[in-house]
């Protein structure tokens, strides 16, 4: 007799990048040469003195379980960079440390929805929103955005949902955003910080890429734009991209003291702690300087405009300038429109098998004209995928 699976599970989509990179791996493995713009994951090494800090902790035996929420010298680290980067004022009771800024978004949605709450997700989104909201019984309300805004959502899209569907719980706010590297500016998040104010949104601020942004634009935390929003918002970032250190499973949340106390309840009943050893690198990563990863920054953003403006060059292509994280989001609708590809599932499929290129299709990201690139990779692999992706596209025509 088969096992019951839950309806939980069966709602679930397994993650489309996640999927691609293991299609990918088994090509790989097989000896074929792909050229992967699916990862999610800066191609920098850790940094030495964050490892050196992870390798004292193993020497020193900080390999036991800690607190809960996080052991209080990185929590004091956390509140220095939000004062530092940031000016927002936390207090140690309204920090939780997680295993990933993945884990931090679950753990908030599970603390604040009930079956059928309704969660905005502007899209295009990160693959993870919709399904994370529905591993909570809540009901996710996508928000289709406009290519001319850079894909933001406006305060006028959201008021237009709000009016429409009554009671809304809380939205997920991306920015700088992936897969499109939009960056949101002050005046943008004030008028959505305004609304969410007015009717009690929660506000869950992913703001994981903050620090790879480029042109010289700022990140700006929704927090700093009215000065009632902090009780409604949950501030979420990490160590994973900013300083390579995405196998250290690191993420952090700021909150609410009401919201992070029943995080930490949570995910003492699930994940115990974060890896007492990854807490201790991330105080290093926390104190260094922004200008000891600027050679990283600056490194995407030579790659960036390189495989922006092929993009561009290709026929029938467009692609905005990102501003911020590692990704390009061209819009292909010309690809699917004059052939016969059902949308750009089959599209990225279709390169991966013939091109050898991996790139994610714009579907996973509620967008499906488009398509993801990741430009964590050697330039050397940005020429190469580049060149063996247009030659596929243009034998489709
Ligand atoms: C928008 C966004 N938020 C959160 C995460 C998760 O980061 P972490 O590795 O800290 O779980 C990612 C990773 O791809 C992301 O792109």
């Amino acid at each position: 007799m088969g096992i019951k699976l839950s309806n939980r599970v069966q709602r679930m989509e397994p993650s489309a990048t996640i999927k691609l990179f293991s299609e990918a791996k088994k090509m790989m493995a097989e000896g074929i040469d792909i050229v992967n713009f699916g990862v999610g994951e800066p191609d920098f090494d850790t940094p030495e003195k964050i490892k050196n800090s992870g390798k004292q902790a193993i020497d020193d035996n900080f390999t036991k379980y800690t607190v809960t929420s996080g052991i209080p010298e990185l929590k004091e680290a956390i509140i220095k960079k939000f004062k530092h980067d940031n000016n927002l004022d936390y207090k140690p009771g309204e920090i939780i440390v997680t295993p990933g800024a993945k884990a931090a978004i679950a753990e908030a949605l599970a603390v604040i929805c009930d079956l059928g709450d309704k969660i905005v997700i502007p899209a295009p989104y990160w693959v993870s929103y919709p399904t994370q909201v529905k591993m909570v019984d809540g009901e996710p309300i996508i928000a289709k955005t406009e290519e001319q805004n850079s894909y933001k959502i406006t305060g006028e899209l959201l008021q237009e949902i709000v009016d429409n569907e009554g009671q809304v719980t809380g939205i997920i706010l991306n920015s700088p955003g992936n897969p499109t590297g939009s960056v949101y500016t002050k005046d943008e998040l004030a008028e959505i910080a305004e609304i969410c104010y007015a009717n009690g949104i929660v506000i869950i601020a992913d703001e994981i890429y903050e620090k790879l942004i480029y042109d010289g634009e700022e990140h700006i935390s929704i927090v700093n734009t009215n000065d009632k929003i902090q009780d409604l918002t949950i501030v979420i970032n990490g160590v994973s991209k900013a300083y390579a250190m995405t196998g250290w499973r690191l993420g952090y949340a700021a909150g609410p003291s009401e919201i992070i106390d029943n995080m930490a309840k949570l995910q003492g009943q699930t994940a115990s702690c974060v890896i007492g050893i990854s807490q201790k690198a991330a105080i290093t990563a926390l104190e260094m300087e922004d200008s000891e990863i600027q050679n990283m920054v600056d490194t995407f953003k030579k790659r960036r405009d390189f495989l922006v403006q092929s993009l561009n060059e290709i026929e029938g292509i467009e692609c905005k300038m990102p501003l911020g994280a590692f990704y390009a989001f061209p819009n292909v609708s010309y690809y699917i429109d004059n052939t016969d590809f059902n949308g750009t599932d089959e599209l990225s499929q279709h390169i991966l098998k013939n091109a050898h290129v991996a790139v994610v299709s714009g579907k996973a990201f509620g967008m499906d004209n488009h398509l993801r690139f990741s430009y964590a990779n050697s330039m050397e692999n940005l020429e190469k995928g580049i060149q063996r992706f247009k030659n596929c596209l243009l034998e489709l025509i």
